[in-house]
């Protein structure tokens, strides 16, 4: 090694001992001729003293350094002066007076500071993301994402789990996000796609007899992008043999709690609330609902009806919130809350205000006395409350009421930011229409709840499939279900989506053919990786805790990607673009 002692290590025990540190000019002050240079590594700072009266020959190169430059020091380590000592910094009690200087390397002005305090834009911090990926703050995230990921194989190893890789190049895959697809060189006009997830090859594995399987998948998705989605993000990804939901369940909770504990040494709550899917609409408007805080949706769709208001009269669905102190809202509050559930397709948000006893609005008069006092016992609201009213189709009500209660949660900081909250959503429907047409809800191939069975061909909106979320503080941090093992079960789900067993097979023929040779009942998870590290770390933006994001419109401002193909390139795979865009020359 070129360096005997790291940037973060020295103390006040190491006085009058040698070092030779290597690191980065961090910053540099001239105090009365000395310098004082704060050197820096992955590990810490350093305060690195080069005293003319000491040594001259090393003070006059120091005076040369920049930013950045790359050093190799020697000195005795001494500690800092009656006054001097820092205390934010784990070396601030000591110093090093250098007397050997050699500059590994000269660094250009960096376009970005390598600063905690100073966040450059998106765009130049992605275009130098190995600067950006200097800072302090940044190289926190790394480690704890880097110890998130030993706690994980910790944890699933000693539970008899074994890590496979699944292939990256491969047909088809059932979940519901868009492919990304690569063309054959060598069987022109053929294609592989990028697997979303592993789910089909995880499935085969239990068929194969591994019992328990994980890996750190990568998972490719051509979707549009969110703060909490990347095209490419990495799973936790399992699979388990003889296993009903809970002891999925189990296994994750134990996993989230060692790595919580490893990683970032908070301690969480086992076993996680659990609740059902219905549940978590009712009260929330969220299937990811954030149980930091209450507020819960009252409906009052029934009340309502008995008032003289037209737009509840008529409304297949009224809910409201009830918020606290809310009768001293502004008339500009209350338009602001107006214009944000509009983000969601609501028509309006109609309110009550809790005054003297009785409700007061606009809207108050066309409701009696008696149904004034009506609405307020079924919403328990209280003197100097308000109702805040949503009436529309029940999706939409969801949608802008839930969003809604989200949003006064963090502006009346009705939860604790530091505190985790965990839960199971249970019990999912199986089926979601989607263009008045039946298509599964998580995958093909998640088994529905027996009692559901007999609705699969009379209402398939009744069917609950054995489906699990893991939702932390309102993000999603994980889903998974138990699968179909056998075909007359498999044959009857597709049914309801418009295919035939044959039809399936045609898609997923090596998975279904394998079904044919045993399977045993499995079921299995994927926890979103960089959401549970980013949660941990406090942030929401996962690009904050992946080394290489892309932005929002999916792009690598540091190499370019994507990048245009040559004539030449495309003609090799046999590939010609539509004219729209014409192929660059060379
Ligand atoms: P699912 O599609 O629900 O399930 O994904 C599992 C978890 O992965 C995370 N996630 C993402 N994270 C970042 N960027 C994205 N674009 C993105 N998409 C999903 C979420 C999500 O909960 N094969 C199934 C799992 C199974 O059934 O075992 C699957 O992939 O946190
Ligand atoms: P209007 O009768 O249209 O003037 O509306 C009276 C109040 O009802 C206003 O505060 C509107 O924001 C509200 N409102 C209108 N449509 C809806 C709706 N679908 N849901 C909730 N509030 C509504």
């Amino acid at each position: 090694m070129l360096r005997t002692r790291t940037c973060g290590e020295l103390r006040l025990k190491d006085a009058k001992k040698e070092a030779t540190l290597c690191g980065w000019v961090h910053s540099r002050r001239d105090h009365g001729g000395v310098i004082f240079i704060d050197l820096r590594d992955r590990y810490g700072l350093t305060q690195i003293v080069f005293n003319p009266t000491f040594h001259q020959e090393a003070h006059a190169e120091a005076e040369k350094l920049k930013r950045e430059d790359v050093l190799r020091v020697r000195g005795e380590v001494h500690p800092r002066a009656k006054g001097m000592a820092n205390p934010n910094l784990d070396t601030g009690e000591i110093e090093v007076f250098i007397s050997h200087l050699e500059i590994l390397n000269h660094a250009e002005t960096p376009p970005l500071e390598i600063d905690d305090n100073k966040e450059a834009s998106e765009e130049m911090r992605l275009k130098y993301r190995y600067l950006d990926l200097r800072r302090p703050k940044m190289q926190n995230r790394l480690l704890m994402r880097h110890k998130a990921a030993q706690a994980t194989r910790e944890y699933l190893n000693s539970q008899s789990f074994m890590e496979i890789e699944t292939p990256m190049l491969v047909k088809t895959t059932p979940g519901g996000a868009r492919v990304f697809k690569v063309p054959s060189r060598v069987h022109t006009g053929k294609f592989y796609a990028l697997p979303e997830s592993p789910q089909l090859y995880k499935q085969l594995l239990m068929v194969s007899g591994c019992d328990r399987y994980y890996q750190f998948a990568r998972c490719l998705r051509d979707e549009d992008l969110r703060a909490d989605r990347q095209p490419e993000f990495t799973q936790i990804d399992l699979e388990m043999s003889f296993v009903e939901t809970h002891d999925v369940q189990e296994i994750i909770e134990g996993l989230l709690k060692d790595m919580f504990k490893k990683a970032a040494g908070k301690e969480i709550k086992t076993p996680f609330t659990r609740i059902t899917y219905a549940e978590a609409m009712e009260k929330y408007g969220s299937d990811k609902p954030d149980l930091r805080f209450g507020l819960e949706l009252k409906e009052v769709t029934k009340e309502v009806k008995k008032s003289e208001f037209s737009v509840f009269k008529n409304a297949p669905s009224v809910k409201c919130l009830c918020v606290e102190g809310g009768a001293k809202f502004s008339r500009k509050d209350l338009e602001e809350l107006e214009t944000f559930v509009k983000i969601y397709q609501a028509k309006g948000l109609a309110y009550l205000k809790i005054q003297n006893g009785k409700l007061d609005s606009s809207i108050a008069k066309y409701f009696k006395e008696e149904l004034q006092q009506e609405l307020i016992k079924k919403t328990s609201a209280k003197e100097g409350d308000i109702l805040l009213f949503v009436a529309d189709k029940l999706e939409i009500v969801y949608a802008a009421l839930g969003a809604l209660r989200l949003e006064l949660g963090k502006r009346f900081k009705l939860y604790n930011p530091d505190e985790l909250k965990f839960c199971w959503v249970v019990d999912f429907p199986l089926y979601e229409l989607v263009e008045e047409k039946w298509e599964a809800r998580h995958h093909i191939f998640t088994m529905p709840r027996e009692e559901d069975m007999p609705w699969l061909e009379k209402d398939p909106s009744k069917v609950r499939g054995k489906l699990y979320d893991v939702v932390l503080n309102g993000v999603e941090i994980g889903g998974g279900s138990i699968r179909i093992h056998n075909k007359e079960v498999q044959t009857r789900v597709l049914k309801v989506i418009g295919l035939s067993y044959e039809e399936a097979q045609e898609r997923f023929d090596f998975l279904l053919e394998a079904f044919q040779y045993g399977a045993p009942p499995h079921g299995g998870i994927a926890l979103g990786f960089d959401r549970v590290v980013a949660l941990m770390a406090g942030l929401n933006d996962i690009r904050e805790v992946i080394a290489f994001p892309k932005t929002k419109a999916a792009e690598n401002p540091m190499d370019g990607s994507p990048q245009e193909w040559t004539e030449a390139q495309l003609k090799e795979l046999h590939l010609r673009l539509d004219g729209v865009k014409k192929p660059i020359q060379g």
